[in-house]
């Protein structure tokens, strides 16, 4: 079985990520820049934002993040994204996910210019990427495509099966396994037989915040199996797939933690860059 090494494989595009913005910056005589809105004080975002910052400066890239409290009004986040649309300094906004529940989060989306919106969830970057035209790709979805390309760098005609749907991880998922010629089948709550359909797939991607759901008798062999999942347990972190189980049959399996996170964070700074690039042309 092969362990899909996450924190390897971050560690290489992030030294590709430093080669170019090196080259940029004597190209263009500047550097991209990532501005990261944090509200509130929740520990796992304020852990995500700092990992965030630290990466985005170790390949080179400006970095900034501004901080409101949980009580900040949403007029206030709304003004201070117009002003970053506008400042030709910052390639890249991200508002870290989630906000408190008195602001509106699609308003908030919305309110990024969708050339440097990294995160790719406003509605302009998720149309275009469904119909197959540029545009910023959701940063774990991108990451688990780059480490699946990696053990099997032709998909085409591969049976995927994606568990969960979410706009965040499914659906942009789904939609990159398309472009290269899977056949994907989105499963989610309400499917019928969830083991039957994975049973079927030469590649799983599991990204439903169900601790362990994906078991060993559930995957065939041979098949490639991408965790998503980061649940906190009785037993600490476990993923969305039953790793002891699984990796006796899979052919590769990403481990929880080490796996798709650092990927993700990797994949973000690939975002700010190519955003840097497009606005450059
Ligand atoms: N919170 C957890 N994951 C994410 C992400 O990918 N982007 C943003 N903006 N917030 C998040």
């Amino acid at each position: 079985m092969i362990l899909i090494d996450g924190k390897k494989a971050a560690a290489e595009l992030r030294a590709e990520l430093k080669e170019e913005v090196a080259g940029l910056k004597s190209k263009h005589n500047k550097v991209p820049g990532l501005t990261v809105i944090l509200i509130g004080d929740l520990t796992p975002s304020q852990i995500y934002v700092r990992n965030k910052e630290k990466s985005a400066n170790e390949v080179g890239l400006k970095s900034e993040v501004i901080k409101y409290p949980d009580s900040v009004e949403e007029k206030t986040v709304l003004e201070k994204i117009k002003e970053l649309n506008s400042d030709e300094t910052v390639s890249g906004i991200l508002v870290q996910l989630p906000l408190p529940k008195h602001i509106d989060k699609q308003k908030v989306i919305e309110a990024i210019n969708p050339s440097k919106d990294v995160d790719g969830f406003h509605p302009m970057n998720v149309g275009n990427l469904s119909s197959g035209y540029e545009s910023s790709i959701p940063c774990t979805p991108l990451g688990c495509y780059l480490l699946i390309k990696k053990i099997e760098p032709n998909l085409s005609g591969k049976k995927a099966v994606v568990v969960g749907r979410s706009n965040l991880n499914g659906k942009p998922m789904t939609q990159l396994l398309l472009k290269e010629n899977c056949t994907v089948t989105i499963t989610h709550s309400k499917t019928k037989d969830l083991k039957a359909e994975c049973l079927e797939a030469d590649i799983i991607v599991a990204a439903v915040g169900i601790p362990e759901l994906v078991r060993g008798d559930w995957v065939k062999k041979d098949a490639i199996v991408i965790d998503v999942g980061i649940n906190k347990t009785d037993n600490g972190i476990v993923g969305d797939v039953h790793f002891d189980e699984v990796s006796k049959n899979a052919k590769a399996l990403t481990p929880v933690p080490g796996g798709v996170g650092p990927m993700t964070i990797a994949c973000l700074l690939k975002n700010t860059i190519e955003c840097f690039k497009r606005s450059q042309k």
